[in-house]
């Protein structure tokens, strides 16, 4: 009480702040969800849970393709027990699109979706979206840079919308998926 603030991740390890583990003490990720999940507040409903800490009811976390397919952040980052497995690596064991598309489709190994890249060196985000807004997402603003650009919300399918002439279909985006990690 004498040192407030106080800094959570100067005893609870954070790779998100680059503070390392201290033994003994769970890291950041692991004592809050861990906490909450002994405390039995996974309900276990539609984003509820986590909604409760997470950007919810206004940011609309579960706007992407996935949630609009019935997708729940429970089908990617499982409930409050598997997000405080103390074996998980917070921030950098997250859930991958691999898990569920098959693997010519899939993030480059070893790496997170964010820093990803397919079809000649372009992050996946770039024709994607960014993670829980995997396009068309149900929110309007979302797909504005999509309409702008190719007429149509959705993945930046339109091959023109970068190309002056009219490419090699066969070497499109996923299209040489041979090397089984999504970046041809
Ligand atoms: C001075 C070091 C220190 C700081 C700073 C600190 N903690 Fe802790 N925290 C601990 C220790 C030690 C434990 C107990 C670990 C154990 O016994 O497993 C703990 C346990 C916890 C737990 C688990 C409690 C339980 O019953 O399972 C939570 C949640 C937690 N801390 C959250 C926080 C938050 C949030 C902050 C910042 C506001 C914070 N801590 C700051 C040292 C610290
Ligand atoms: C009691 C509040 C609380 C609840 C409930 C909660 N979180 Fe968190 N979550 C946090 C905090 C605080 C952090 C930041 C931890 C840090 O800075 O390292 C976090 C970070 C995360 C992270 C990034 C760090 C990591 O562990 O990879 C993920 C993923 C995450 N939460 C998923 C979830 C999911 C999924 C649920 C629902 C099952 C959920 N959270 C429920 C408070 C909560
Ligand atoms: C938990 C399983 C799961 C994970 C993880 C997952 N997806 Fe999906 N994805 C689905 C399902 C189910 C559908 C709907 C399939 C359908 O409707 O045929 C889908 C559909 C899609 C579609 C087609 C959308 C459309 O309507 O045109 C794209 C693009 C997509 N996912 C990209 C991704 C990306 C990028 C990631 C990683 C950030 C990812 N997915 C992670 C299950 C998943
Ligand atoms: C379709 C799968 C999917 C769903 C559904 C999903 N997430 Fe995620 N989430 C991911 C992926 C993939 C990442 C890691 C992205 C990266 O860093 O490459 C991630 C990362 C995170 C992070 C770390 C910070 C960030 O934004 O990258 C938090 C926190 C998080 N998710 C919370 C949630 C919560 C809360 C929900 C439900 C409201 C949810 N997620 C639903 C796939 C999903
Ligand atoms: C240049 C644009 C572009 C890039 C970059 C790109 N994609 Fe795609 N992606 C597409 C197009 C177009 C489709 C739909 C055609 C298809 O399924 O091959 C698609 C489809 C998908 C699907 C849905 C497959 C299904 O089953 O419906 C997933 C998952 C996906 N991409 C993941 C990724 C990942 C992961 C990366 C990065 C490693 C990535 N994409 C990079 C354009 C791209
Ligand atoms: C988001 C931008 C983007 C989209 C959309 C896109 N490409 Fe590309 N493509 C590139 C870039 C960048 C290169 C690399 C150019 C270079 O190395 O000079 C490339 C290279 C290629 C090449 C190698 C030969 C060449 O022209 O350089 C082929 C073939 C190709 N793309 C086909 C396609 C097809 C087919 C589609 C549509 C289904 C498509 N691309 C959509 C950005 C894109």
């Amino acid at each position: 009480m004498q040192q407030r603030p106080v800094l959570c991740v100067d005893c609870h390890g954070s790779n998100a702040l680059g503070k390392p583990d201290k033994p003994g003490i769970p890291n950041l990720s692991s004592a809050i969800h861990g906490k909450h999940a002994r405390a039995g507040i996974d309900d276990g409903t539609m984003g509820g849970t986590c909604y409760a800490c997470h950007p919810g009811p206004r940011t609309k976390c579960l706007r992407g393709a996935m949630a609009q397919a019935g997708k729940t952040c429970y089908s990617c980052h499982g409930n409050l027990t598997a997000v405080a497995n103390p074996n998980r690596r917070p921030w950098l064991d997250e859930p991958r699109c691999g898990a569920c598309h098959d693997a010519a489709h899939a993030e480059n190994s070893g790496t997170l979706y964010r820093f990803s890249k397919g079809h000649k060196g372009i992050y996946c985000q770039a024709c994607h979206g960014s993670q829980h807004a995997v396009a068309p997402s149900r929110e309007e603003n979302d797909n504005i840079q999509a309409i702008l650009l190719q007429g149509h919300a959705g993945t930046i399918n339109t091959c023109m919308v970068c190309h002056t002439g009219n490419p090699d279909r066969s070497e499109g985006p996923h299209r040489k998926g041979s090397s089984g990690d999504g970046d041809d």
